[in-house]
């Protein structure tokens, strides 16, 4: 459930019409509704009721901006974080250090003391080269690390190729069959509080059952581990559950997944942690854009927009789908290639799709786009950085600015050998 709704034949982000915004900040831009986003976050949090204890952690990755993260520290969020970038901006957000998992592949050492430093709340480590570089910063600092070690389950989330993490053959986490010697290898470090293990096989996951069989996998190596004398009292499931990005599609949602969650882990007597990110943002925003003009192709029209593969690059990356509608729909409909300015073929949003009619200067959105939107915005073909809008009932603020292409150019010099 969102707040973007049809009201008098407008399309309204709650109650402001996009026409508004659109005038005011013009196009493309990102709409985000905070009523939306705090829902989202409430539904999330009350699935996971019935844990004794638990943690969530919100997927930063999937929407980094300040304004969004300051409504998710609001409702008691918490953030997984990859980047130094993305630490700071949970910090500044107001998230307690405490709250903060680091996650990710590719620590740096800088970024390791800098997140001890900052009182981040668990590592979730790697590989054992990782745990044994943490565990030395962190005596140099005169700390413990607490961590988790996180584990590939060589489960397939079934879902696309690019955003599945679980497989053996992917670059994320230890193998599952030499988890138990890790853990103890880096349990016997001076520098680290080893206190669980993690795991995250995917994202857009629409199906409990692969998730449900990694989270067996990890309770069988838990449970393992503590028979073998080692402490594992949190355990962090991470995130991936998926959201309907069409109209009418029905999958498994917060309640069925924290039920399911509920059933494997009854026994486990471990803190739960949670690292949702698209279950949180995606239904949260929209890209707001403007046809620019319409022409005629072999098979279907060409309905060319405004935004592009460099504001919104799921459709070109993963072959995504998403809802585009109208701003003010005048009933009919139309069949057409819905593409982008920008000089490759993969610019493409949707071809053949049945769409609302529209025509030149009309306004239109891409829904579900408040995940891997912005944040994987670039500036491709010089194009400007995409803004961002949050609204909160009638009123609403440039939560992001858009960086022109001037501004982007004024950052690079010709060296004076090329005057
Ligand atoms: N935890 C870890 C360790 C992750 O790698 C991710 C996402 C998450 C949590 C959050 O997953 P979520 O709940 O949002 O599914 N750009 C892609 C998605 C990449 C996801 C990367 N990792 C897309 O647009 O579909």
């Amino acid at each position: 459930m969102d707040h973007f709704e049809l009201r008098n034949g407008v399309l309204h982000a709650e109650d402001v019409p996009l026409t508004a915004i659109a005038e005011a900040v013009g196009t493309p831009v990102y709409v985000y509704s905070r009523a939306t986003l705090e829902r989202h976050a409430r539904v999330f949090r009350e699935a996971l009721d019935a844990l004794p204890r638990r943690h969530i952690a919100f997927a930063v990755k999937s929407n980094p901006n300040l304004a969004v993260l300051k409504v998710l520290a609001k409702e008691g969020y918490g953030a997984d974080v990859v980047s130094w970038g993305e630490m700071d901006r949970a910090l500044a957000a107001g998230m307690p250090g405490a709250d903060v998992v680091f996650s990710g592949v590719g620590k740096t050492q800088q970024e390791l003391a800098a997140a001890l430093t900052a009182g981040v709340g668990q590592f979730n480590v790697e590989s054992e080269e990782e745990g044994v570089e943490l565990a030395g910063i962190a005596r140099d600092l005169g700390c413990r690390a607490v961590a988790t070690l996180r584990v590939n389950p060589n489960v397939d989330a079934g879902t696309h190729a690019k955003i599945s993490t679980g497989k053996a053959e992917n670059k994320f986490g230890v193998a599952y069959d030499r988890a138990a010697e890790i853990y103890a290898r880096l349990a016997a470090l001076d520098g680290l509080e080893m206190r669980g293990l993690a795991v995250h096989i995917g994202s857009q996951i629409t199906d409990l059952a692969p998730s449900r069989a990694a989270f067996v996998k990890m309770g069988e190596l838990m449970r393992t581990l503590r028979a073998a004398g080692f402490i594992v009292s949190h355990m962090d499931l991470g995130g991936g559950l998926g959201v309907p990005y069409r109209l009418g599609e029905v999958l498994p949602g917060p309640a069925e997944y924290g039920a399911m969650v509920a059933e494997v882990t009854r026994d486990w007597d471990a803190t739960i942690m949670f690292e949702p990110g698209r279950v949180i943002t995606g239904n949260s925003g929209v890209l707001l854009t403007q046809v620019i003009r319409v022409k005629p192709g072999s098979v279907a029209p060409f309905v060319v927009v405004d935004a592009a593969m460099n504001d919104l690059v799921r459709p070109a990356m993963y072959d995504a789908w998403h809802d585009f509608v109208a701003v003010r729909p005048n009933g009919e409909r139309m069949v057409a290639n819905i593409v982008g300015p920008i000089c490759e073929t993969g610019d493409t949003f949707a071809m053949g799709r049945e769409i609302d009619a529209v025509k030149a200067g009309d306004l239109a959105v891409f829904r579900t786009a408040g995940a891997y939107g912005a944040t994987m915005a670039n500036t491709y073909n010089s194009r400007a950085l995409v803004p961002e809008v949050m609204v909160d009932g009638d009123r609403w603020a440039v939560v992001a600015n858009r960086i022109d292409p001037a501004t982007i150019l004024a950052a690079e010099q010709v060296p004076e050998w090329l005057e």
